[in-house]
């Protein structure tokens, strides 16, 4: 079976006055975010505070309002959840690999020529974040797509529908390092001029709930709860489980997309598979996920995506006050949610 992006499938030809009304529909988007609250980014662009949550302004926020304004959702939907840097491309490529296990064989993978994003298009960055408006009906059943809107964010026709979330989070002290090396290489290549972000001013950020779709600690505890009351429909997993015990993670998860491996899978070691297609040490040295020249359709570059790939890299970069100091803000936060790091 022949792979092609879906997102290159989304956007069929429009007349010259259809793409006009999609742009005035944008323009509206963007009067209301110059009138919304806006606080320094981590990289040159400022934060925009919407529905209690900040975003990059024009890259993501008027994606996620035409988002809710417009994404249909189908029952048979997937959508990958996250925020940012908590194993959102790993997870985009194990969704991707469990889905379409039978439909590509492993030694000609689309994984290996495909970056996971664009396998897995995110919804607000991908999809939506300019005009013309996409049209995702055009799509095949089952449709996977990520986002980073929060729960109470994302529109009626996802949250009423039966289609399966599954959210990925990670420890906040290694979503905060892992964001602040991203920003930085965003930033040196995009704006040269512009300095880079000191590691103590992303932590006040941070701390203080200004990260791209944060507070962090709101945005994860959305997912949390919404998975504590609809555990049939979202399932709520942590980076540091996947990376610990991926086997019984990856059943987990597979059982919970509906798509759960047999006995006879097991045993000819598809789960193994996966797993081994999707390692960081496999995706990272692919020539697509490595090579500076591969960039997405953000203008990122594919390898931006994979770093370290560790658990507790934080030890590394955080002193014992910043560590202290998030610490007791996460359990301020999570006191009494039953979720914890
Ligand atoms: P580090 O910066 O700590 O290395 P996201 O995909 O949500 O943007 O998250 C990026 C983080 O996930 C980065 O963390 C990156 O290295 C890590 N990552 C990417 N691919 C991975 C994989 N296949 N397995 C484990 N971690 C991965």
């Amino acid at each position: 079976m022949e792979f092609s992006p879906p997102s290159k499938k989304c956007f069929p030809t429009k007349s010259k006055e259809d793409v006009a009304d999609d742009e005035r529909v944008y323009q509206g988007y963007r009067d209301l975010i110059s009138s919304l609250p806006n606080e320094k980014g981590w990289i040159s662009e400022s934060l925009v505070l919407y529905q209690g949550f900040w975003y990059v302004s024009t890259i993501s926020l008027q994606g996620a309002m035409a988002v809710q304004q417009h994404f249909k959702a189908r029952p048979t939907d997937i959508l990958l959840t996250s925020t940012p840097k908590s194993g959102t491309t790993w997870t985009k490529a194990l969704i991707f690999a469990i889905i379409n296990r039978t439909n590509y064989d492993f030694t000609t993978h689309p994984l290996l020529i495909h970056n996971p994003h664009d396998c897995v298009p995110t919804l607000e960055t991908n999809l939506y974040r300019t005009t013309p408006i996409p049209n995702p009906d055009v799509l095949p059943s089952p449709r996977l797509f990520s986002t980073h809107i929060p729960y109470s964010s994302l529109p009626e026709s996802i949250t009423a529908s039966n289609c399966r979330i599954i959210h990925i989070c990670r420890n906040p002290k290694d979503v905060l390092i892992s964001f602040w090396f991203f920003a930085n290489k965003l930033q040196a290549k995009l704006n040269k001029d512009h300095p880079l972000l000191p590691l103590e001013e992303a932590f006040q950020l941070f701390c203080k709930g200004a990260s791209p779709y944060g507070p962090y600690w709101d945005q994860v505890l959305g997912y949390w709860k919404a998975s504590l009351e609809w555990p049939e429909r979202i399932l709520f997993l942590k980076y540091e489980g996947l990376k610990g015990n991926p086997f019984s993670c990856l059943k987990k998860l597979a059982e919970h997309l509906g798509y759960p491996f047999s006995l006879e899978e097991e045993e000819q070691g598809v789960v193994e598979k996966i797993l081994n297609l999707c390692s960081f040490e496999n995706l990272s040295s692919l020539d697509v996920n490595k090579n500076p020249e591969k960039v997405g359709n953000l203008g990122v570059e594919n390898s931006a995506f994979y770093r370290k790939g560790q658990v507790g890299d934080w030890e590394n970069h955080l002193t014992a006050e910043m560590v202290e100091h998030i610490d007791r803000i996460t359990e301020q936060k999570f006191h009494g949610s039953g979720l914890s790091f």
